[in-house]
C-alpha cells in the first residue's frame, strides 16, 4: 500500500469514556465486521476483559475507509486503529501503542468531562508528537453537556471549541464524520521504502496454537513472507512463517511495507523472545541501527501467591510459566513461608494487574490461591554500608538500619471543587505532599500530590471514591524514591515469627497494624493445650499483645463407654484435621486462620 494512503491512529480516553464502544462502531461502519457477527466490545477477547468491561491488551485492526472529497470522489484509504487499555496499571500498553501511531482520537465523555487519565493519556500523546483529534462521546445522554465540555477540552489542548467533534459511540452518530476527519487530519506515516527493513514490535501475545503472534509497525523498508529476520536486541534469527494484518481476524499477506501495521508469526513459543520495543530487520543486509525502544515495565507491587492445597505447587509453577508467555511484565520467584508452605513471590505493575493475574490463574488454570498482603519494594541501607533490596517484608535485614527508602508517585487528582477539602485531608493522612493545584474550569479542579506508592496501593482509590461520592479520578506515575520513617512490624506466636504477617509500615502506623493483626489472630486461632501469646513487635519491642487461653481437649471424652470403632473414627478424624494445620513453633494453627487473617476487611 502507498504510505500516503495509510493512517495509523489510536483511541485514548479515561476509563469507561467509551473507547471500546467507539471501536465497535468503527468496525461496523467500515464493514470489517459484519452486522450479524457484531457483539459489544468486539476487540476485548479475554473473558476477564468482557466481564469487567475493561480493556487489558491493546488491539490493532486494519479497516478500509474512503472519505468523500469535496469534488465527490472517493479515495480508498487504509486505517489502522489501535484500541488501548485505560487503567493506570496498563499505561505501558498505551505508550507502546502510541509509538506506532501518527495521530490519536482523544475521547471524553460529554457527561463527565476531563478526568485524570484523559490528562495522563494526552501528555503521553504529546510526548509522542501525535496529532490529537479531540472528541466528545455519549452526546445521546440526557446528562451530556457538550458545549460546556467542548470549552474545557479546547482550553486544555489549545484549539477552538468548534474543533471538538461530537459523537455517540452508542448510536453511531458522528462516527463517519470522525473517520473522514482522521483521514484528513492525521499525517500519513513517513519512512524510507528502499532502506533495510526496520519494524517496531509494539505487542506480542501467546497463542496456544500458533505460538507467539508479534504485532509490528514497519517504519522503513519491507518485510516479506518466508524471509529470515533478526531481532536487533538479542540477534536471534527466525523465519517469517506468516505475515499479515488483523482485520480483525488475522489475514495473511505477502508482506508489510512502510507505515503498515500488522502481525507476524515465527513459531517462537515465548513472548520474551519477541520483546516489545525491539526492532526487527532482515538477516541479510539488515539495518544496523535499531529504532528507539520503550521503557521496560517495572514491577511496582509484590505479593506472595500460595496454593491453598500444597500439592498444587507444581501446577502453580506451570500456570505462572504459561501466563508469562503472554504477559512480559509478570515476574516471579519461588519462596517458602512457615505459615503458607511453598509458593511464589510475584511482581506486578499494580493492584489491578495483581487481581487480573490472580483471577486468570484461578479461572484458566483451576487453582485455588491465597495472596499475601501486597507490598512495594524497599531499599534498605545498613550502618555497615551494605544495601538491600527488599521485596518481601519478612526478609527485612536484621542489624542496624541507617535508612529505608520507599518508591514515590506523582499523582493527579481531578474532582469538582467542592471536594478539595476532603481530598486534601485524605492525601495528608497518606503522607502526601501537595505540589500544585489548577482549575480546569470554574467548578473542576486538578490537584497534584507526591505520595508514597505504599499508601496508594491498598485502599486509597476506594477511600477517594467514598470521600468524593465517586466524582474524583486518580492517575499516577512513578517518581523516584524517598527516605521514610519506616519500621518492620513482626507478628509472633509464642515467640515465633509468622513470616506471612510481617509488614513494613510507617512508624506512626505500626501500633495500629500490630493491634489489628494481633486481635484478628486472637479471634481466629483455636485454643490449644497451652497458653499462646500473640505479640506484635518492632525489633525487640513488643507493641501489642493478646493471649489465647489454654484448654485440654479430649476428643474421647464424648464417647465414654462407647464402642471401639466409634473411638477409632474420631481419632482418624482428628488426624485428618491435623493435616491442614500449620505448625509455628509449637503452635498448631489451621491454615484457614492464616487465610482469614490475610484477607482484607
Ligand atoms: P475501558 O476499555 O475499560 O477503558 O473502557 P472504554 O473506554 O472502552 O469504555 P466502553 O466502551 O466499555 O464504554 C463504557 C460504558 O459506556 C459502556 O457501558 C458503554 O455502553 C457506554 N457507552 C459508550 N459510548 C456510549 C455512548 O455514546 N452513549 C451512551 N449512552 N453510552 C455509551
Amino acid at each position: 500500500t502507498d504510505p500516503a494512503l495509510i493512517r495509523n491512529f489510536c483511541i485514548i480516553a479515561h476509563i469507561d469514556h467509551g473507547k471500546s464502544t467507539l471501536a465497535d462502531r468503527m468496525l461496523q461502519l467500515t464493514g470489517v465486521v459484519e452486522q450479524r457477527q457484531m457483539r459489544a466490545q468486539y476487540l476485548d477477547r479475554m473473558d476477564i476483559e468482557r466481564e469487567r468491561g475493561i480493556t487489558i491488551k491493546s488491539q490493532a485492526v486494519r479497516m478500509p475507509w474512503a472519505p468523500t472529497e469535496s469534488d465527490g470522489a472517493l479515495v480508498p484509504h487504509i486505517l489502522n486503529m489501535i484500541d488501548t487499555p485505560g487503567h493506570v496499571d496498563f499505561t505501558y500498553e498505551v505508550s507502546r501503542s502510541l509509538a506506532a501511531c501518527e495521530g490519536c482520537v482523544l475521547l471524553v465523555d460529554a457527561a463527565q468531562g476531563i478526568e485524570a487519565q484523559t490528562l495522563a493519556n494526552l501528555y503521553l500523546a504529546m510526548e509522542n508528537e501525535l496529532t490529537i483529534i479531540p472528541v466528545l462521546n455519549k452526546i445521546d445522554l440526557p446528562a451530556a453537556q457538550p458545549d460546556k465540555f467542548a470549552g474545557e477540552l479546547a482550553h486544555l489542548i489549545g484549539c477552538e471549541p468548534e474543533d471538538v467533534l461530537r459523537v455517540s459511540a452508542k448510536t453511531g452518530e458522528g462516527v463517519d464524520a470522525l473517520l473522514d476527519h482522521v483521514v484528513r487530519k492525521v499525517p500519513a506515516p513517513v519512512g524510507v521504502a528502499d532502506a533495510p527493513a526496520r519494524a517496531m514490535i509494539f505487542d506480542s501475545v501467546y497463542d496456544a496454537y500458533r505460538g507467539v503472534v508479534t504485532y509490528v509497525k514497519v517504519v522503513d523498508g519491507q518485510l516479506s513472507k518466508r524471509e529470515r529476520i533478526r531481532m536487533m536486541s538479542t540477534n536471534a534469527t527466525h523465519e517469517l512463517l506468516e505475515i499479515g494484518a488483523s482485520s480483525p481476524e488475522m489475514t495473511p499477506s505477502e508482506g508489510l511495507g512502510v507505515g503498515e501495521v500488522g502481525y507476524l508469526i515465527t513459531g517462537v513459543k515465548d513472548v520474551r523472545q519477541s520483546k516489545v520495543g525491539d526492532t526487527i530487520t532482515q538477516l541479510h543486509k539488515g539495518a544496523t541501527e535499531a529504532l528507539g525502544g520503550y521503557k521496560e515495565p517495572k514491577p511496582m507491587v509484590f505479593s506472595g501467591l500460595y496454593p491453598l492445597d500444597g500439592s498444587d505447587y507444581p501446577e502453580l509453577r506451570d500456570a505462572l510459566d504459561k501466563l508469562q508467555l503472554n504477559d512480559a511484565a509478570l515476574v516471579y520467584e519461588p519462596e517458602t513461608s512457615a505459615a503458607l508452605g511453598f509458593g511464589f513471590r510475584v511482581g506486578f505493575l499494580g493492584l489491578l494487574h495483581l487481581e487480573v493475574v490472580r483471577e486468570r490463574l484461578e479461572r484458566e488454570f483451576g487453582l485455588d490461591l491465597i495472596a499475601t498482603a501486597p507490598n512495594v519494594i524497599y531499599q534498605v541501607a545498613m550502618e555497615d554500608g551494605t544495601e538491600h533490596t527488599v521485596t518481601n517484608p519478612s526478609e527485612f535485614p536484621t542489624g542496624k538500619v541507617a535508612s529505608v527508602r520507599e518508591p514515590m508517585v506523582r499523582s493527579t487528582l481531578i474532582a469538582p471543587s467542592e471536594f478539595i477539602g476532603a481530598i486534601m485531608e485524605l492525601c495528608q493522612a497518606r503522607r502526601g505532599n501537595l505540589q500544585g493545584m489548577d482549575y480546569l474550569s470554574e467548578e473542576r479542579v486538578e490537584l497534584r500530590y507526591q505520595l508514597p506508592l505504599a499508601e496508594i496501593i491498598f485502599d486509597f482509590f476506594d477511600a477517594l471514591k467514598s470521600k468524593t461520592r465517586g466524582y474524583a479520578s486518580l492517575d499516577y506515575e512513578p517518581s523516584g524514591e524517598q527516605v521514610g520513617d519506616l519500621v518492620k512490624v513482626d507478628i509472633l506466636l509464642q515467640g515465633d515469627r509468622v513470616d506471612a504477617f510481617s509488614a513494613i509500615v510507617h512508624k506512626d502506623k505500626a501500633y495500629a497494624y500490630g493491634v489489628r493483626m494481633a486481635s484478628k489472630l486472637h479471634e481466629l486461632i483455636p485454643r490449644q493445650q497451652f497458653e499462646v501469646p500473640i505479640q506484635a513487635a518492632v525489633g525487640a519491642r513488643v507493641i501489642a499483645r493478646e493471649t489465647v487461653r489454654a484448654i485440654r481437649k479430649d476428643v474421647l471424652a464424648k464417647c465414654y463407654g462407647g464402642d471401639i470403632s466409634r473411638k477409632r473414627k474420631l481419632l482418624e478424624k482428628q488426624k485428618e484435621g491435623k493435616k491442614r494445620m500449620k505448625v509455628v513453633g509449637r503452635v498448631e494453627v489451621p491454615q484457614e486462620a492464616f487465610i482469614a487473617a490475610l484477607s482484607s476487611d
